[in-house]
């Protein structure tokens, strides 16, 4: 079986890590790895399926022979570094939100429209963790129902801050002042993530908006979202108001969802059992329930979505579009 040349960037961190895990049970054809991150990280050594590999800083010439590149080290890393490992003859596939809505980049869930990164860049983006959960379900509704208009409201962990988000929530809870958060995130839901803009919207909310329609391709739908930050520490849930062309049923519904790649239905409320952060840690599946009729509009479903923002929402995503180009023989 033929082996690939890997390069990780923004390793340390908390989606780097956890690339490396996934990789790593994902079982990739890793020939060569090299692991890349801040100047206050190089030297430092992350161990790999046993092996211990030190951490290298970025320079010209750094990706020459990487076949891939993983990038989680922020915006503003990928918007310089992505290009420049793209030109040395990496498949980039960017964590950031830098690339997302560049129409040459490809932006992909696997299970959705992994074919749209063919005769664009080779910089691929991964998109927002809430996204990806959110179009899992909404791709499979949106065939059966045709989706005319979509509300979001996310109740987002705070691992999506990375490591100084989750820093904030252990320190807080032990009853230290917020360094992180402009609020307690331990002792209140914050409706702030990212910056605002002049509209009263958070980019994060924007991104929520324009990613959904890129990766379904229906750029007709109507969309809006709020964004919330909760004392959780891995584990985003996002309740999504729906409408559709076509009249919807509860139980067709429930079928097609669970008939889809990816997601598990969780939906027997009375017995408790719906999805939690506490199901979805450490795994990779999309969770959705509390599936039912929307009594505000006609032809409207409310649901409910819950999946590791970590792993689904950004490194176990960005791998199996790896694993997926690689099958298709690249
Ligand atoms: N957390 C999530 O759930 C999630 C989900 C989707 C997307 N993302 C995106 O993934 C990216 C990383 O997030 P994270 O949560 O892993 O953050 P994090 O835990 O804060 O890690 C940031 C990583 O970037 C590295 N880095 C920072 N500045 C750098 C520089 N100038 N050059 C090279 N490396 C640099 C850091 O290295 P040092 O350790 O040396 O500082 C660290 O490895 C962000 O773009 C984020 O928006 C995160």
């Amino acid at each position: 079986m033929k082996k690939y040349n890997f390069a990780v960037v923004g390793a340390t961190g908390l989606v780097g890590r956890t690339f490396l895990k996934v990789m790593e049970e994902y079982n990739l054809p890793i020939d060569n790895l090299r692991l890349f991150a801040s100047e206050r990280s190089v030297g430092k050594t992350l161990v790999y399926a046993g092996k211990e590999y030190v951490v290298e800083p970025l320079k010209e010439g750094c990706f020459l022979g990487s076949d891939f590149a993983l990038f989680s080290a922020g915006g503003s890393v990928s918007k310089d570094w992505a290009p420049v490992a793209a030109k040395e003859g990496a498949i980039v596939v960017d964590n950031s939100s830098y690339w997302r809505m560049d129409p040459n980049c490809a932006l992909i869930v696997p299970e959705i429209n992994i074919d749209d990164y063919k005769g664009k860049s080779r910089i691929i983006a991964n998109p927002n963790c809430s996204t990806i959960q959110s179009v899992l379900p909404l791709k499979a509704l949106d065939d059966e129902f045709h989706i005319t208009k979509i509300t979001y409201s996310t109740y987002q962990a705070c691992a999506g801050s990375g490591i100084k988000g989750l820093t904030d929530l252990e320190n807080t809870r032990k009853g230290e002042a917020p360094k992180f958060y402009p609020h307690n995130i331990a002792e209140t839901c914050i409706p702030e993530i990212d910056v605002f803009g002049d509209d009263g919207y958070s980019k994060e909310e924007m991104k929520m908006v324009n990613e959904t329609r890129k990766i379904l391709h229906r750029d007709d739908i109507k969309i809006s979202a709020t964004c919330i930050r909760v004392p959780v520490a891995v584990g985003h849930g996002v309740l999504m108001q729906v409408e559709f062309e076509k009249p919807v049923d509860v139980v067709r519904a429930r079928e097609v969802l669970a008939a889809s790649e990816g997601i598990k239905v969780l939906d027997d409320p009375k017995n408790h059992v719906y999805p939690t952060s506490t199901v979805a840690k450490d795994n990779d599946t999309v969770y959705v329930g509390r599936i039912r009729k929307d009594l505000a509009v006609d032809n409207g479903l409310l649901l409910y979505s819950v999946a590791d923002n970590v792993r689904k929402g950004a490194a176990a995503n960005a791998v199996e579009i790896v694993k997926k180009i690689i099958e298709e023989g690249k």
